[in-house]
């Protein structure tokens, strides 16, 4: 029984009791009111969470300034309170920017070993701008240091008097903190007492916490979150350093647990913000070593999609707790589902990193204004056209409002597009929405009917109340181009994938990125090209997913200034290129130089730009009694676009 689980055992964190060992981890993007602080959107939020079995509700990152300020402790009360009728305890994380605080990845080189420039938040003047004015580590006055600890300190005892349960303070991600920059060889280049050695580095944050323990009193939980390893090699913060040096140095400062992050929001973002390309569960290894070495609970957090992974790594010892952060976004009732029996039921998050909070592509449910899902109050023969995920998720919450539902698809299978790039293992984490949309379907008991073309008698067939049409967008394939023998669209050759030959031209260099290293790691000969620069390479992904595309393909050396193509042997990135003829076996290109080449290929993959499948739509038109169209044959665009469109219709219905 799920309910056996060591997940769902109580665990003790100093005096605090949590119900289970399921946590939501620290996400920034939660609601927030203007000033940054909760509000009554903010606790809705976590309340979705806490009423849905997490034990242990973890807020992003808060400036301790936060709590200070008139009428900060009673918000912080409000909060605590709402979340303790569900069983949850309340966690703030607060900390403050480091040198990169608030930016975005940067690119390599890197480890850069240059001292960045940009420094720590001006937190003391009042500034809680989440884009912080900054300093360097190394021009932090010691008088700052000193009012810093203060600060936090009391940040700390205010939170405990306004009924919060525990504090955690943010002392991980590298150069995004001002603590974990302390901490780290790489980012802290001071020479006096808080740099130049493991105990001088770390003295700034285990001072602090022994600041807020003083305030806080003894029995009180604080909680610190770290990267145990900085991903930045022997230059950051190595696994060994952290069992060496940060896990004694913390405990002997008074925690009451660790939780175990790695990464450093600049340079190695990976650790952070795992993108789907890394498999589920990746980094527990980090809380694994810091757990055998020390004596407080353990936090392990990470591309943990799923409860069988999370109870998996607590039986074997790897830690005493799981944060969940994405999966909490994608669908707040996972615990709950599994306490139920019905595991089958969760949305999965697929690592899109495209919202994480507010929004989640795939949750419409998480935006604060998402419009109810109620009863429909008149039951309406619903005919959805189109079998993606934009009609699978018109026909799940159509059929949840109590509509009668009929999906209509011609291909042989559902899932569109998406159920496609979920074929090339780079993305295969997509396949985790259409093979939920698709169990969902199964028990709502929507008609769906495959291999069927959808003409406009065939709809009016079906003698519809009202039509939804989701056919899509086709990928779009010069004339000149098509029917020569290897060239294949993106979506074809994902289909067709055992007949891709071993040198490959991949045309189009934003999602056919993806593909490209997908098929490169498949040991296949590939060159990406297109007519754009690096600014279009992999552009339709959110920018912590980009970047990891980018460092594939991209050589980022300063010697490299001008040059055209990527240095990675594989794929090639031809960029500012376009296709001139093309004919069995080769492709004839020119360069924006005037330079023509000549690349021969066993396969050429186009994956250039789509065009909406709107011939339905148009030939419906005044056809039959209401007419809509969601997704990709509204406007090409993503998966976001094809879930929200689907609910802000059929909500409506
Ligand atoms: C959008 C986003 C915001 C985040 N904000 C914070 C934060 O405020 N503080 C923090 O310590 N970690 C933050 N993280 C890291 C998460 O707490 C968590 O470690 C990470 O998402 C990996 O866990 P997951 O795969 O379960 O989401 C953030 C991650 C994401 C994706």
């Amino acid at each position: 029984m799920v309910k056996d689980w060591i997940l769902f055992q109580p665990l003790k964190i100093g005096s605090m009791t949590v119900k289970n060992r399921i946590g939501l981890a620290p996400l920034l993007n939660m609601p927030r009111a203007a000033d940054m602080g909760p509000n009554e959107a903010t606790i809705r939020w976590f309340e979705a969470r806490a009423e849905n079995e997490v034990g242990l509700i973890m807020t992003g990152t808060f400036s301790p300034l936060l709590p200070l300020a008139p009428g900060g402790a009673e918000r912080f009360g409000e909060l605590a309170e709402a979340l303790h009728k569900h069983g949850a305890k309340l966690g703030i994380q607060i900390g403050v920017g480091g040198p990169m605080g608030g930016q975005g990845p940067s690119l390599p080189p890197y480890p850069d070993k240059r001292h960045p420039k940009q420094g720590i938040s001006e937190y003391l003047t009042g500034n809680i701008s989440p884009i912080p004015l900054i300093t360097s580590v190394a021009e932090f006055k010691v008088e700052q240091i000193e009012a810093g600890m203060d600060l936090f300190a009391r940040a700390a005892q205010a939170l405990k008097e306004a009924g919060v349960d525990c504090v955690e303070l943010h002392c991980a991600h590298g150069g995004a903190t001002l603590y974990c920059s302390f901490i780290s060889p790489f980012y802290n280049r001071r020479e006096d007492e808080y740099g130049g050695n493991w105990e001088n580095r770390l003295r700034f944050p285990t001072q602090t916490l022994r600041r807020m323990r003083e305030a806080v009193g003894p029995d009180y939980p604080l909680l610190a979150r770290i990267s145990a390893n900085e991903l930045l090699g022997d230059a950051g913060i190595t696994i060994e350093d952290t069992v060496q040096w940060i896990v004694p140095a913390m405990e002997a400062a008074g925690v009451d647990a660790l939780d175990v992050s790695q990464g450093s929001i600049l340079h190695t973002p990976e650790g952070i913000t795992i993108p789907l390309y890394y498999p589920r569960g990746c980094y527990i290894e980090h809380a694994a070593a810091v757990k055998q070495a020390a004596k407080v609970p353990v936090i392990g957090v990470g591309r943990i999609v799923e409860l069988e992974m999370a109870e998996r790594f607590l039986k074997e010892g790897k830690a005493d707790l799981i944060y969940l952060g994405r999966q909490l976004t994608s669908d707040p009732a996972t615990a709950r589902k599994y306490l139920e029996g019905r595991p089958e039921d969760v949305n999965k998050c697929i690592g899109c990193l495209e919202g994480c909070g507010t929004p989640c592509p795939i949750n419409y449910d998480i935006l604060p204004e998402a419009v109810k899902l109620e009863p429909a109050a008149k039951s309406k023969k619903v005919l959805i056209v189109g079998g993606g995920v934009a009609g699978m998720e018109a026909a799940r919450v159509a059929a949840l409002r109590g509509h009668q539902v009929t999906l209509i698809e011609k291909g042989r299978a559902l899932g569109g597009t998406v159920a496609t790039l979920a074929l090339d293992p780079p993305t295969a984490e997509f396949g985790n929405v259409v093979e939920y949309l698709g169990g969902q379907l199964g028990k709502l008991k929507v008609d769906v009917r495959l291999c069927l073309e959808a003409t406009p008698e065939v709809v009016k067939s079906f003698e519809p109340d009202a039509v939804i049409v989701a056919t899509g967008a086709s990928l779009v394939v010069p004339e000149e181009v098509g029917g020569v023998p290897g060239v294949m669209d993106h979506l074809q050759a994902l289909k067709a994938r055992l007949s891709i030959g071993r040198r490959v031209v991949v045309w189009g260099l934003m999602y056919g990125a993806e593909l490209a290293i997908g098929l490169a790691r498949e040991g296949k000969d590939v060159t990406l090209l297109g007519e754009g620069g690096e600014d279009i390479l992999a552009s339709h992904a959110s920018n912590m997913r980009r970047w990891w595309i980018l460092r594939k393909l991209v050589d980022f050396s300063p010697a490299r200034a001008g040059a055209e193509a990527a240095l990675v042997e594989n794929p090639k990135v031809l960029y500012f290129t376009r296709v001139q003829a093309v004919s069995p076996g080769r492709v004839r290109v020119v360069n924006r130089h005037g330079l023509e080449r000549r690349l021969a290929f066993d396969t050429l993959i186009i994956s250039r730009g789509r065009r909406r499948n709107e011939e339905l739509i148009q030939a419906l038109e005044g056809q039959v009694p209401e007419l809509h169209a969601i997704g990709d044959c509204s406007a090409a665009a993503n998966i976001n676009r094809a879930i929200f469109s689907a609910n802000e219709v059929v909500r409506a219905l």
